[in-house]
């Protein structure tokens, strides 16, 4: 795993990596170890070892001290392994991961998968300290709990050609999560993935290149896996995580690696199918997971809010609203349900 630089001294950053990967690797059982027994492990000092576990704090990781006994992590911890999420994939989707870059604490998984900007490079990490949402929100990504994840993908014909790909990408996460036994998740306009009208994942696509030929697409994906409480007080809309719905759904908890290695096993197969089928494709399947489909919606643009019944989507993916009898076609905004009684 990654680490950025300033948790270190530069000249000592390999080996403290190594070393603070490994701690954690440990401690990822949710077991008690000894001081004593990380620094043999390890062979390093306990000294060394205390400091290590210094850095696990301010990551928000629920690291318990008991004398006599050592430390843990409690509940344990999943991180994330390229081998078991490359293991798990199909062969196809495999071959089309140019890089897979799993980092332990970065700003953005998007900001990374924008400088790279290379056809097939996948960006993971375990933080994210400036996680962005859109219309400029934070995305709220604690430690080690939730995943996410970019992917860039190269696209000829500009803008144009990218009509309809992030609810495509909707459709390819619902049905990764199908596949690790979720039921019921549906999708809302333009691209927020829904259980229960609660937020279970995000997504956010940045370009860059040629608006007109050649760009860069990345697909930043935001799941919540298993949030914890504190960091889920700071989200501002209703939201659900992973964890609770296979727990009500009397499923056993899904792994994030294998939630990963779905994700990829969909999305990258649509990416590369998209250029040529376009939305089309995907808009039969999007509608039967529309979440507001024959409902009525409330569409607030930046200078206009237009109520009206949410019909679906066109073949190129813009809301349909049937407003007043007539049918509007709307490429921007944000849809909320219109409450009985609220004009
Ligand atoms: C939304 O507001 O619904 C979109 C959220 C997208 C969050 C993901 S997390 C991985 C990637 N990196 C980011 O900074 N944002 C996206």
């Amino acid at each position: 795993m990654e680490w950025p630089d300033q948790l270190f001294d530069c000249s000592e950053k390999r080996k403290a990596v190594m070393e603070l990967n490994a701690i954690l690797n440990l401690l990822a059982d949710g077991e008690f170890h000894s001081g004593a027994e990380l620094g043999e492990v390890l062979g390093v000092s306990r000294t060394a070892v205390w400091k290590h576990l210094q850095k696990l704090e301010p990551l928000g990781l629920p690291l318990t001290s008991v004398k006599g006994k050592g430390y843990c992590i409690e509940g344990g911890l999943e991180l994330l392994e390229a081998n078991r999420i490359t293991d798990a994939m199909n062969s196809a989707a495999r071959g089309l991961i140019g890089e897979l870059d799993i980092q332990s604490v970065t700003d953005s998984t998007n900001e990374q998968a924008l400088a790279k900007g290379r056809s097939g490079y996948i960006c993971l990490a375990e933080q994210q300290t400036a996680g962005k949402g859109r219309r400029g929100r934070q995305w709220v990504s604690p430690f080690g709990k939730n995943i996410y994840l970019s992917a860039t993908w190269g696209f000829e014909g500009g803008v144009a050609a990218l009509e309809g790909l992030s609810l495509a990408v909707g459709v390819a996460i619902v049905t990764a999560l199908e596949r690790c036994g979720l039921g019921g998740v549906q999708l809302k306009w333009p691209n927020d993935v829904l259980w229960q009208q609660r937020k279970l994942a995000g997504i956010l696509l940045e370009m860059s290149g040629d608006v007109d030929g050649y760009c860069q697409v990345v697909v930043g994906i935001g799941l919540n896996v298993s949030m914890p409480a504190q960091a889920g007080g700071a989200i501002d809309q209703a939201w659900v995580d992973v964890e609770s719905i296979a727990r009500e759904q009397g499923h056993a908890p899904v792994s994030r690696n294998q939630l990963v290695s779905m994700m990829l096993s969909e999305l990258l197969p649509m990416l590369q199918n998209f250029q040529q089928q376009g939305f089309a494709a995907y808009r039969e399947r999007w509608e039967s997971l529309d979440a507001y489909r024959d409902r009525p919606v409330v569409l607030s643009t930046a200078s206009n809010r237009v109520s009206g019944l949410a019909l679906g989507v066109s073949e190129t993916g813009a809301l349909r609203v049937s407003v007043e009898g007539r049918e509007q076609l709307f490429n921007g905004g944000e849809v909320s349900l219109r409450r009985e009684g609220s004009s």
